[in-house]
């Protein structure tokens, strides 16, 4: 009698706000010029860039993932990005972009946890802090001044009109995501 093998998929989920080639290519001007001013890091690559809203992780339930996703509704809006922030870390911080704390953005993530822990998805407990990775494990030069390196950007900002359900995969060693779902704000 043969054995019956039932397949399950097991997917590394997260819901973000991707960006368009020009944001994520200034944002690769930053984080180069971050590079040249660091002893070492890990860098993120220009099409990795992107506002993450709700970690979910591995899991096996993506249809219910989608459907949290598919129920979403909210206006398109513009947010602003500023300031350079970091998360302490041992062994090399996390640098980032800072991100306005828009109120359409905040009723996003507030709709979609909701949503989500209502499908019985365990999220993260901490309070979200929207913010643009630009590098792990970094290790600045002696002598950084902040708010030189910040004072050479030009305004950036970001039109909001869409939600994706991103997949990460680690693909020969590189960090790699795709969009796998996505709803559309209203404009
Ligand atoms: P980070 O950029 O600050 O690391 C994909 O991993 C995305 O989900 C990244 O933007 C990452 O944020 C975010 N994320 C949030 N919580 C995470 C966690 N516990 N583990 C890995 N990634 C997490």
């Amino acid at each position: 009698m043969p054995i019956m093998v039932l397949e399950v998929k097991n997917m590394r989920l997260f819901i973000a706000v991707n960006f368009d080639q020009e944001l994520k290519h200034r944002l690769t001007q930053i984080a180069e010029n971050l590079k040249d001013l660091a002893k070492k890091g890990n860098f993120t690559r220009q099409e990795n860039f992107h506002l993450t809203l709700v970690f979910i992780g591995e899991t096996t339930q993506v249809d219910r993932v989608k459907e949290a996703l598919k129920s979403l509704k909210a206006p398109a809006f513009t947010l602003n990005l500023s300031g350079l922030g970091h998360f302490p870390r041992k062994g090399g911080h996390i640098y980032w972009v800072g991100v306005e704390k828009h109120p359409t953005l905040l009723a996003i993530y507030e709709k979609l946890y909701r949503a989500l822990t209502a499908a019985g998805f365990k999220l993260e407990k901490r309070p979200y802090k929207p913010h643009i990775t630009l590098g792990r494990e970094v290790v600045l030069k002696p002598g950084f001044n902040g708010d030189e390196f910040i004072s050479r950007w030009e305004p950036l900002s970001c039109q909001v009109t869409k939600i994706s359900l991103m997949k990460s995969e680690r693909i020969g060693g590189k960090l790699v995501y795709t969009e796998i779902a996505a709803t559309e704000l209203n404009g």
